[in-house]
């Protein structure tokens, strides 16, 4: 690994069916409770990260155009962790390509933190296990921690007397899932969302007075999720990560200033997923830091279940089943 100067990596989304909200350390991006996802195979991103010694600063393309603000900032925040933690110093060209509207609520970052930190690592020649890796895509995004892992995915928040905290956060893939899941990804808006999910997750924490309670729902729907994909209870799975989520924007909605992601058409689609369960279907919505609603139901049913949904809204509708883990694609010198 350590002869590697440039590599290209693959990673796509994971959508939690418990929720990450909540940190107690910024910097570290250490969660105040675990987490549990789905690992999608749809949406993929492909980073390529090339070492450049001859140049003075690092260079974000994303899908071919230069980025010059935040997500520049955050990239380079995270190329210098790795360049302190391997000793070299040459800046990078990381060029990533997104099959994912960004910042809409649909894990783009997940995934591109993913994908940067197996392909960066590969690039500065660290060599990271897999939870070493998972930690490190950890510092980019949190979530990006999960999207290292296909499948089902644990999330582990370090307990708050942990000597090493960071060492002890870190994603795994569940083994065990016997569950025929599939996720309905509804688009009914593709925009950029109006607060970036950082901003909402510390005003969340710092003033909802509900947010206590949630997270300590949070701390038991973690095991209980655990048991029903062990299980194959896909009710109680879908009950579960429904609560959980509405919980979560219950949390946002009542900070304040408010962190109001849903809109009246989110709002419409979830009546109609709780109609579908009155006719006797079997779907369960979840929503993330974006207006966007995804519906869990069986994988036999899905491509039925999707196309009523797209009708219902007038929006396009993508089926998604549990997807692979971060993989690199190429390596070579630059
Ligand atoms: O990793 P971030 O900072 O983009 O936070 C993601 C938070 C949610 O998507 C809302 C929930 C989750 O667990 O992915």
């Amino acid at each position: 690994m350590s002869s590697c100067s440039r590599a290209t990596a693959v990673a796509h989304p994971n959508i939690a069916l418990v929720k990450y909200w909540g940190k107690h350390d910024e910097d570290l991006v250490l969660p105040l409770a675990d987490s549990l996802s789905m690992t999608l195979d749809v949406f993929p991103t492909t980073t390529t990260v090339r070492l450049t010694p001859h140049r003075d600063h690092d260079t974000l393309l994303l899908d071919g155009v230069p980025a010059t603000d935040e997500v520049l900032h955050r990239v380079v925040a995270f190329l210098t962790l790795l360049r302190t933690r391997t000793g070299r110093t040459a800046p990078a060209v990381v060029e990533t390509h997104n099959t994912v509207p960004v910042g809409a609520g649909l894990a783009s970052s997940a995934a591109g933190f993913a994908a940067l930190a197996l392909a960066a690592a590969t690039a500065y020649g660290a060599d990271l296990s897999a939870p070493g890796l998972s930690r490190l895509a950890r510092r980019g995004s949190g979530s990006a921690c999960r999207s290292v892992f296909g499948g089902f995915v644990w999330w582990h928040a370090a307990h708050p007397d942990d000597p090493d905290p960071d060492r002890a956060s870190y994603a795994e893939p569940l083994p065990d899932v016997r569950l025929d899941l599939a996720m309905i990804v509804v688009m009914l808006h593709t925009g950029a969302k109006p607060t970036s999910s950082r901003d909402a997750m510390r005003r969340t924490v710092r003033t909802s007075p509900l947010f206590p309670d949630w997270i300590a729902a949070t701390r038991e729907d973690v095991p209980a999720m655990r048991a029903c994909l062990e299980d194959g209870d896909l009710e109680r799975a879908g009950a579960i990560a429904e609560r959980n989520a509405l919980g979560m924007h219950a949390t946002m909605e009542s900070a304040t200033p408010p962190v109001v992601y849903r809109t009246a058409a989110s709002h419409r689609l979830l009546d109609h997923v709780r109609a579908l369960r009155d006719r006797g279907e079997q779907t369960w919505a979840t929503m993330d830091a974006g207006p966007n609603v995804k519906v869990l139901c069986p994988a036999a049913e899905a491509p039925r279940i999707a196309a009523e949904l797209a009708a219902v809204s007038g929006c396009p509708t993508v089926v998604a089943h549990p997807g692979p883990a971060a993989a690199l694609t190429t390596t070579g010198r630059s």
